[in-house]
Parts: structure tokens; C-alpha cells; sequence
């Protein structure tokens, strides 16, 4: 692969990966068509952020809200992930990649759940890049959860409600530890967040591809990470060219 000439590659990149289902309208197919390309997608996407450096990616691949849609499409979407990681996880390991996942897992069924556990079992000391895997997440969800754990640390004297810090509230939730993401990517066109990363976006910088997910691919990437390199982040403060103006 010819070396991106980049002057900055995002550490974090996080996408939602929308559109498998308007994908497949425009060719009237059922929508398991796109999701099932949408897998193809995922290696890609992959595949993509190994090879330009990123190292961590996390792919939004079930909401907590996803459970409302019909019986029939829920397990479609359940099944890819399940054959993904059978079918996947072999490759991954072999290319010390590390598999994170993040969501509520204590209501999870017994023919996902182990599966997952696995696959972070399996990975755990990998060090080339960490696949984070959103599976039943809502950020909602996990910032109640994570207030719920520090309510019960308090009251178990392990905490002082004087010392609850931001990082208090970052050390538990599912991300803890990992970096926030510097760009989240969005494809379809949607301009939206729909309860992704909420704590962890707050300096995010955000690009929008007009792509329906099955369609993503190295290019899509690449792309992203260009717009994201001419950003100007300022983190609440002022650029390097604002400074040199002030100073
Ligand atoms: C959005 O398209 C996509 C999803 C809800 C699921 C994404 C899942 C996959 C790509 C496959 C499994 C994931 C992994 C990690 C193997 P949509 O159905 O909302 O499309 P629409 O908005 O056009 O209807």
C-alpha cells in the first residue's frame, strides 16, 4: 500500500454505518441483502484503518433501540455478528488485533453473548489495533450505568462525592480506557448522532459521507481521514493561527 501522506492520522477513528437498508430498496432487494453487504463493508473498513494507522476503530453495529425493529431483521442482524466473529475472529487474532465490545451485556442471550466474551478473551493482548465492536449500546444507557456503579461506590465508601471528577464518570463506561474518538464518520447522509459516544464525542470532529454502508470502502476511508487532517481542532481554545494573530 503506497504510504498516506498525511500530517495527522486520527488515534480513534468510530463510524455509524448506516444505509444497508436504502441500499437495498434502490435495488429492490430485501433489506438482508444489504446488511449482508454491509459485512463486506466492515472488513474494509478494517482492513482500511490497520493499513493507514489507526488504532482504534469502533463500528456501531447494534443500538440498544435496534430491538424495536421486526423479529425477522434482529436476527438477520444477530446472525452476521455471530458469523462474523466465527468466521473472522481467526484472521483478526492472527493480525493482533484486539476485539473491545461495548454495550449492556448482562441481558444478553446465551447464543451471542459467549461469543462475544470469547472474542475478547481470545484477542485480549493483541497490540496492532483495537476493533471496538458496539453491540446492544445506547450511550444513554451507558452513561446511566456508569452513574449507577458510582452511586454504589459512594455508598460503599470507595468514593467521595467531593472527588467526582469527569474521569470518575469516564473510568466506567464500557470505553474506559480507550482514547475518545477523534473523528466519527457517518455514512447514508444522515447528519446525526442517534445516542452514539455522546460523553466521548464532545471534541470529535464529524464527517458525513453521502455512501449507503455496503458501498464504503478503502477510498470512503481515506477520504474521511483527508477532510479530518485539514480540521482545525481547538479543543475550547484557539488554533496555532488565532495565537500567532493574538500574541
Ligand atoms: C444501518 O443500516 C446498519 C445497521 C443497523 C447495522 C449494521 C450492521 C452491519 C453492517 C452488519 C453486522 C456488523 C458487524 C460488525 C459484523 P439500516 O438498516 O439502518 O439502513 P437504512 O437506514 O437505510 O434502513
Amino acid at each position: 500500500m503506497a504510504k498516506l501522506d498525511l500530517p495527522i492520522i486520527p488515534q480513534h477513528v468510530a463510524i455509524i454505518m448506516d444505509g444497508n437498508g436504502r441500499w437495498a430498496k434502490q435495488r429492490g432487494l430485501p433489506r438482508t441483502i444489504g446488511h449482508n453487504k454491509g459485512v463486506e463493508a466492515v472488513r474494509q473498513a478494517v482492513r482500511a484503518a490497520g493499513e493507514c494507522g489507526v488504532k482504534y476503530l469502533t463500528l456501531f453495529a447494534f443500538s440498544s433501540e435496534n430491538w424495536s425493529r421486526p423479529e425477522a431483521e434482529i436476527e438477520d442482524l444477530l446472525g452476521l455478528l455471530r458469523r462474523f466473529i466465527r468466521r473472522d475472529l481467526a484472521d483478526l487474532h492472527r493480525e493482533n488485533i484486539r476485539i473491545r465490545i461495548i454495550g449492556e451485556r448482562q441481558k444478553l442471550r446465551s447464543d451471542i453473548l459467549p461469543l462475544l466474551l470469547e472474542a475478547e478473551e481470545t484477542t485480549r493482548n493483541n497490540t496492532a489495533m483495537t476493533l471496538i465492536i458496539a453491540f446492544n449500546y445506547g450511550a444513554r444507557d451507558e452513561i446511566t450505568r456508569a452513574a449507577i456503579q458510582l452511586v454504589k461506590d459512594v455508598q460503599a465508601g470507595l468514593v467521595d462525592p467531593q472527588d467526582i471528577t469527569p474521569d470518575a464518570i469516564g473510568s466506567r463506561l464500557d470505553t474506559a480506557g480507550i482514547p475518545d474518538p477523534d473523528l466519527i464518520i457517518r455514512t447514508s447522509g444522515e447528519e446525526r448522532l442517534s445516542n452514539f459516544l455522546l460523553w466521548q464525542a464532545a471534541y470529535s470532529e464529524f464527517v458525513f459521507l453521502p455512501c449507503y454502508w455496503p458501498d464504503f470502502d478503502r477510498q470512503h476511508f481515506v477520504e474521511a481521514l483527508r477532510i479530518f487532517a485539514a480540521r482545525d481542532r481547538r479543543f475550547g481554545g484557539l488554533s496555532d493561527a488565532t495565537t500567532a494573530v493574538v500574541v
